[in-house]
């Protein structure tokens, strides 16, 4: 599938994510658990170089749980610290906060052997859009009582939230790109919603994420959708499932654009189940 989308901002965006990764010294990196490697920045690597680095499996929620085991024990053995996530409830925040003293432990000790007092870590949240940056950062904030204001060399109209007396967090994340050349990467994206729907053909999408409910989570698409025949090739189970959903044209035509909407939102919210879209790199599946 040939996905053409070109973000405008990605210049300008990389060049404020360069300039706050000056004041900081932690970069905790959000990626989508449903698809990890997809969803990470391909330059994140290159900027952080001189950082510490945190990486969050956000949407663990709804993500296959043993997929979300293989792939914090793929990262860890990567060199990561990982913690996994989920921003929207919350859960998983304390871990983080363990984990950034633990990332930045080298910083910490050598200050306190320099006689240096309360100076906080300074982290920053960086990701792909539609990752779950705003959401990490409230809840981060929500936690924390203050908001310290702008302070000398701080990027204009960034503020710092300080969350204990051990960590300060920016409160403008980092925005970058993902590879979208990639058209496999771009399918994943796509599936999960990272990409605005608008710019896509929803009905060869559909069929993508079909074929692979088919392959991965037969069952899920069985339960969810019974009555219909969802086992045939991915434009028949989308006609099947039109009918049975009632999506139909004037003539009673099964409405397969209608259908392949209802299909893609189901796979997103998690109302199909937990799903992880790629698994790491040396599991065969
Ligand atoms: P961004 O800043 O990286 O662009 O992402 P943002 O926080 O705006 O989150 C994008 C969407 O993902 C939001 O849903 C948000 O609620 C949801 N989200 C973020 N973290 C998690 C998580 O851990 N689990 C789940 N299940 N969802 C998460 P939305 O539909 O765009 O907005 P809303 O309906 O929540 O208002």
């Amino acid at each position: 599938m040939n996905i053409q989308w070109y973000p405008g901002h990605m210049t300008k965006a990389k060049r404020a994510m360069e300039e706050s990764l000056r004041l900081i010294d932690v970069i905790i990196e959000l990626v989508d658990a449903r698809a990890p490697l997809s969803s990470r920045n391909p330059d994140i690597d290159r900027l952080g170089r001189q950082k510490y680095r945190i990486l969050l499996l956000n949407k663990a929620d709804l993500a296959d749980e043993s997929a979300n085991l293989l792939w914090e024990k793929w990262f860890t053995a990567q060199g990561c610290h990982v913690v996994k996530l989920d921003a929207r409830s919350g859960s998983g925040m304390r871990a983080v906060q363990e984990t950034i003293q633990e990332a930045c432990h080298e910083k910490i000790e050598r200050d306190r052997r320099r006689g240096i007092q309360n100076r906080p870590v300074r982290a920053m949240v960086a990701g792909i859009p539609n990752v779950g940056k705003s959401t990490f950062i409230n809840s981060f904030a929500r936690k924390s009582c203050t908001k310290t204001g702008n302070k000398p060399g701080v990027t204009k109209g960034n503020q710092w939230i300080r969350l204990n007396r051990n960590v300060e967090l920016l409160d403008t994340p980092g925005i970058l790109w993902p590879k979208f050349e990639d058209a496999l990467v771009a399918t994943r994206l796509a599936l999960i919603g990272s990409i605005n729907d608008n710019v896509l053909n929803r009905e060869e999408l559909a069929a993508e994420g079909l074929r692979f409910m088919q392959d991965h989570y037969p069952e899920s698409l069985a339960s969810r959708y019974e009555g219909a025949e969802m086992g045939g090739k991915p434009w028949e189970a989308l006609a099947s499932l039109a009918v049975l959903r009632q999506c139909l044209k004037k003539g009673g035509e099964p409405d397969t654009e209608k259908a392949a909407a209802l299909f893609l939102e189901d796979l997103r919210s998690g109302r199909l189940g937990r799903i992880t879209l790629e698994i790491p790199p040396e599991e065969n599946r």
